[in-house]
């Protein structure tokens, strides 16, 4: 069989990442080409991995590339998997499939009904310590599940401009949280009841935007997760995922940049957590790419485009508790 071969769409921040780890990192897949509107961003990657950078979507969509990855700013991300599913290509989407769910609609009845492979970018799925909570629960270690605690922190807010056009904190950094508690317990969420307050910056209320939220829901099978979230943890990019059951409980802690332990008179020191999540996540991100080869192999995707969907909801529904002051069913929002 031959070596499948991808364009990545979008080389900003993420598309650059995911650009470098398929050229230098990932046996078994080629990259073949880069698009961004931003001529000069995609010039310089595709410069620095040798790979082509291609003029427009569409001579991405018509060339014989196998796949593509689809980076870009979310606002672009469904005419993008529509166009890609019209094409023929497999498809790797970074989250959130849109902020409007009929949009997202939109890219499920395309991946439909042409059937193309898709996988969402939720890497902290692929996390080696939140995998083995959730590989606790699936193998019966924690018993029955009871609660999920879930601790989501970045070191500091994103530009205004971004929080401008990311759909709010709910819908841009918890909905890896909300797609956390979907995948530990392998139960839908049913109800959600969401605080947000503004504690790091006024801009960020300004922009009709909390920084500080807690987010308690229950769980199909009964059990209730709480998250809770900061824009802005001093001390680096805070993520732990505790789940509690009849039989014990399963903790992924925050790994440190290394093992050293100073000792002295004054106390002991540990080094600091990693900075955010190009620190943290990198193997994360390469497991995913694993996982997209798995599936292309398989005929099995293991991040679907329902996974996709799920947390979107879930997000809505948080903006909606927050604005109305109360719980809200999920089945409120669709
Ligand atoms: N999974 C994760 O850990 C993770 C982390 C960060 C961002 N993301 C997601 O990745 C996406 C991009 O985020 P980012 O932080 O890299 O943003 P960014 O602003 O750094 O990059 C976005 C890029 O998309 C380009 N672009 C805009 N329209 C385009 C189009 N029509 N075709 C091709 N390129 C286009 C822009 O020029 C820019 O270079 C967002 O959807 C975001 O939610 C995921």
């Amino acid at each position: 069989m031959t070596t499948p071969t991808i364009a990545v769409l979008g080389t900003g921040r993420i598309g650059k990442m995911h650009a470098e780890l398929i050229a230098r990192q990932v046996p078994g897949l080629d990259l073949d080409a880069v698009y961004d509107v931003f001529t000069e961003g995609a010039q310089a990657v595709a410069d620095e991995l040798g790979c082509r950078r291609a003029e427009s979507i569409e001579e991405v969509m018509a060339s014989d590339v196998d796949a593509v990855a689809i980076c870009s700013s979310t606002d672009t991300h469904v005419d993008l998997v529509v166009a890609a599913a019209e094409a023929g290509k497999a498809i790797f989407l970074e989250k959130p499939v849109s902020l409007n769910l009929e949009e997202v609609d939109r890219a499920v009845a395309a991946v439909k009904s042409t059937g193309v492979p898709i996988q969402i970018g939720f890497n902290r799925r692929f996390d080696a310590a939140h995998a083995a909570v959730k590989q606790a629960v699936a193998d019966g270690s924690v018993g029955d599940v009871h609660m999920v605690r879930i601790t989501s922190r970045d070191p500091a807010p994103p530009p205004i401009e971004y929080i401008n056009v990311s759909g709010g904190i709910f819908c841009d950094m918890t909905i890896h949280d909300f797609d956390m508690a979907r995948f530990v317990t392998g139960s839908e969420v049913v109800e959600v009841y969401a605080r947000g307050a503004v504690r790091v910056d006024p801009a960020i209320g300004e922009a009709g935007d909390v920084d500080t939220a807690v987010v308690m829901m229950t769980h199909e099978n009964g059990a209730i997760t709480t998250i809770d979230n900061s824009r802005q943890a001093v001390y680096g990019y805070d993520q732990r995922v505790e789940v509690f059951g009849s039989g014990g409980m399963a903790v992924s802690e925050n790994p440190r940049e290394h093992t050293t332990e100073i000792h002295t008179a004054d106390g002991t020191r540990q080094q600091n957590i990693p900075y955010f999540f190009l620190e943290r996540y990198i193997p994360s991100y390469l497991a995913e790419w694993s996982g997209f080869l798995d599936g292309l192999a398989s005929g099995t995707m293991p991040v679907t485009i329902e996974d996709g969907r799920a947390p979107l909801v879930i997000g809505l529904a948080a903006w909606k508790s927050v604005r109305e002051d109360r719980p809200v069913k999920i089945s409120e929002i669709g």
